[in-house]
Formats: structure tokens, sequence, C-alpha cells
């Protein structure tokens, strides 16, 4: 099938290589010239595992190309995935901009029948938008193009992305069109044992299920962290208490582990938009509410934790870092829980040498750069480096190197043995056993 997909970030490119990898003929479309440049010569622009292999091999077998043109990937697709980015407007509520721009710029260049599909995630609502949006730029063309809007929210995971997109739990389809859902269906078959996991629904049901979907994993971390600070009061175990409810099969084990709070691209911005959404339909989100209240909270419990342990002035204090991405497997920091972690330490006049196994260079670009020119901040090569002379490890995303670490080196290389775990990585007692000082999230310590 010809298959364009505008937008090139962590959907989008994941998108494009797997629909290529299945045989069909991709072209993805962004408006970052630099990055459609090393892209075309098969340079992975984000990290994600398999990418790199999957973007070189299907550019050199002829499936799949980059540009900056909408209008030159109109010259072959009949369907057009919508995957630009969503981020919130000063109100928490979706910014649709890029998404309508894609929707005028495709009534503008479409040349024949053509499935839009929307795979950002966007408000109820927006399907209907981005259809009125290119019905109008048709009619100004005096054209008179077959086109169906449908939607097709994406659930795969950064740090599994392309493991996910192979292999959905489920794809969802919005849209009442026949054809829309004959074409869809036949597209997606390959990856979903041949339609067994598609579930067709309406638009608006559609655009709302990747919300409520998002939302409801949010609500699980947070009811989760806001135990375990209620744990830390009890002098409860609160990894106890995890696994005596995850065993129960209707709560199940998946997103119940405490930590540093939530970020990433997806749960603060989704769980703000659905508030909006909400506020604009006077309806009060209390729940939605609270899971941001608790989520924002939980991103301070480890700077709370290290000022209760060294005071309020951070000054002549000296931090190890472990973990940069909001989490493992990506080198994705947009909200993670090491910036705050980072901000705290470094405004109460403390200095860090961090290290993660994927995100240092992003780290170079999104973290403010005074820090890094004032010597606050240093990024350490190899995970031990970030050792020597510290008052206290911090580990704040729990990738695999970190979880089993050599904890004679910790030992040796520290200045004090304290740890702080952001995610309950270790054990209490082998941590006791060892002679560290050991806090994690709502543990006895
Ligand atoms: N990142 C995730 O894990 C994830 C998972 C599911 C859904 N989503 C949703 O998918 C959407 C995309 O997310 P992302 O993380 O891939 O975003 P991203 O910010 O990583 O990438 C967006 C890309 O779109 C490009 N772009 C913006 N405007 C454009 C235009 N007019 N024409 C062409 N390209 C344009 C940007 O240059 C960028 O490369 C969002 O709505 C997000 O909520 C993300």
């Amino acid at each position: 099938m010809k298959i364009a997909v505008v937008g090139t970030g962590y959907v989008g490119l994941v998108t494009g290589a797997c629909f290529a990898e299945m045989g069909n003929q991709v072209i993805c479309v962004d408006l970052d010239a630099e990055k459609v440049e090393r892209m075309r010569q098969g340079e992975c622009p984000i990290y994600e595992a398999s990418l790199p292999e999957m973007l070189p091999r299907n550019i050199e077998e002829g499936r799949l190309r980059f540009t900056t043109s909408l209008a030159e990937a109109a010259e072959t697709a009949d369907i057009f995935f919508i995957a630009v980015g969503t981020n919130p407007a000063a109100d928490g509520s979706a910014d649709l901009s890029a998404v309508m721009a894609v929707a005028r710029q495709l009534g503008e260049t479409i040349q024949r029948p053509a499935i839009i599909v929307d795979k950002s995630t966007v408000p109820v609502g927006t399907g209907e938008k981005v259809e009125a949006t290119v019905l109008d730029a048709l009619k100004k063309r005096g054209e008179n193009i077959e086109f169906e809007v449908i939607s097709n929210p994406e659930f795969l995971k950064e740090g599994a992305a392309v493991a996910d997109f192979m292999k959905p739990d489920r794809v969802i389809i919005g849209t009442d069109s026949e054809w829309a859902r004959d074409v869809m269906g036949q597209l997606y078959a390959p990856f979903t044992a041949k339609n067994d996991r598609v579930l067709y629904m309406g638009r608006r049901d559609a655009e709302m299920t990747k919300y409520a979907a998002n939302a409801m994993l949010a609500t699980k971390i947070s009811f989760m962290n806001e135990m375990a600070s209620l744990a830390e009061k009890l002098d409860v175990d609160i990894e106890q208490v995890r696994h005596g409810i995850g065993s129960d099969p209707r709560i199940g084990y998946s997103f119940i582990y405490p930590g540093c709070g939530y970020g990433g691209s997806c749960f603060p911005k989704d769980v703000k938009a659905l508030i909006q959404t909400a506020r604009e339909q006077d309806f009060d989100p209390a729940i939605l509410d609270a899971v941001e209240r608790r989520n924002a909270a939980q991103k301070q419990r480890l700077s709370e934790k290290i000022s209760a342990r060294f005071g309020n002035d951070l000054t002549g204090h000296h931090f190890a870092l472990w973990g940069l991405a909001f989490k493992p497997g990506t080198d994705d920091m947009r909200e993670a829980p090491s910036k705050e972690v980072l901000a705290h330490i470094i405004q109460s006049g403390g200095t860090v040498t961090a290290h993660d196994p994927e995100a240092m260079d992003m780290a170079r670009t999104e973290l403010p750069a005074e820090w890094f020119e004032s010597g606050r901040l240093k990024l350490a090569e190899h995970q031990y480096d970030v050792l020597d002379g510290a008052d206290a490890l911090i580990l704040v995303t729990e990738w695999k190197p970190y979880r089993q670490p050599d904890f004679d080196t910790l030992a040796e290389r520290l200045k004090q043995k304290i740890i702080f775990d952001g995610r309950n990585q270790y054990d209490p007692a082998l941590m006791k056993k060892l002679g560290f000082e050991y806090q994690g999230i709502g543990r006895k310590n």
C-alpha cells in the first residue's frame, strides 16, 4: 500500500518504518530539513531499539523515503497519517496548530481519493475539524476529491516502540466508513494476527479512548505513589503492599510501581488536555485533578528527601545521578523527573555528575546551558565515573545497568555511602548489610 506519514517523531518514524518493514511503500514528511537529510542517509534521529537497523534496510530496499514536501508525498500516497506533536497550549489544552496545518496542506495537495488518518493524540471532535479544513482547502482549489478522516490513536510505548507497533495489544480504528475500515483492516492485518486485535468504533469514541487509556495509567501510578507516601508515615514497606495487591488479578502488577513521578511526552500533557476538555464541558474532573496534583508532588519527593538529609542549602555538596531519560529504553527527556531533581540541587547550591546510557546528547540540548557552563552539572561517559567525591547516589531512571550495580565499587568511590533510590530498585536489607544509608520511595529505611 502507498502511505505517507507526516511528522517523524517517536510515533511517526516508528509508524513509517514498521509499515515499510511489512512491504508497504512509505514516504515520511517532516518540516525539519536537517532531520530529513539525516534520515535520508539512514541515520536514526532518536534512540529506539531496532529503528537504527530498520531505517537503512528499508531505504536501501526502496520502501522508505523522506521528504520535507507534502506535495511530493501526495504524488504517490493514498493513505496519509498525521503524526505531528500536540503539545499543551498555555491553558493545558492540546495545541492543534500542527495538526490543522497538515490538514490544510492535505486539502491543498491530495491528488486522488485519500484516507487521512489521525494518529496524533487529539481531543474529541478534532476529526470533524480536520475534515472541515480539508474540505475548505479542496473547495478553494475547485476540486471534489473523495476523502475520509479517521482516528487511529497510537498506543506504543517509548523504549519498546517498534515491538509494540509490530505486535499491538489492539489497533483502534475510529470511523463509520466501510471503505476506510476495509483499507485500514488490510493495512494492519500483518500486525494483528489477521485482525483479531482490530477494534472498530466511532471516530469520537477512538479519540476519547486514547485519552482515557493514558489517564487510567497515570491514575494507577499516582494512586500507588499516594499509597507510598502514606506508607512512609506508617512505617510500612510499600513494596510488600505492591506484591500484596498486584497478585489480585482484578488489580494486576502493571503500573503500580511507586517512584518519583511520571514524565514523558504523553501522560502529563494528555491528563492536562483531558482536564481542559472536561472544563470546556462544565464538568469537574475530580480524579484527573488529583492525579495531576499527586504527580507534581511526587516529582518533588527525591528533592525533599535530599534536603531533609543534607539541608536546604546544598552548597558544598556534590551528588551522583543515574538516569536522565524519563524512563528506560529512550533518550526522551520531556517532563523527566530527573530535571526536577537537577534543578533542585543546582538551585540549592549543590553540584551533580550525571550519567544516562542514551540520553546524554539529549541532556546537552534539553538542560540549561548555564548548568554546564558553570560546572554545576557534568556528564560522565561511564556510569561509575559519576561516583567520585559524591555525597550520595541518586537513582532516577531504572535502566538495566543500574539495577544490579557493583556495590563494592559504589562503596569505594562514593564519598558517603548514601543512596536515594527513586525507583525502589535495591533491597533495603541488602543495603543495610552492605553499610549503605538507603532511602527508597515508601519503604522503611
Ligand atoms: N511519544 C509517544 O510515546 C507517543 C505515543 C502515543 C501517541 N503519541 C502522540 O503522537 C503525536 C506525536 O508524538 P511524538 O512524540 O512522535 O512527537 P515529536 O514531537 O517527537 O515529533 C513530531 C514531529 O512532527 C514534526 N512536525 C511538526 N509539524 C509538522 C508539519 N506541519 N509537517 C510535518 N512535520 C511536522 C516535527 O518536526 C517532529 O519531527 C502526539 O500527538 C503524541 O501525543 C506519542
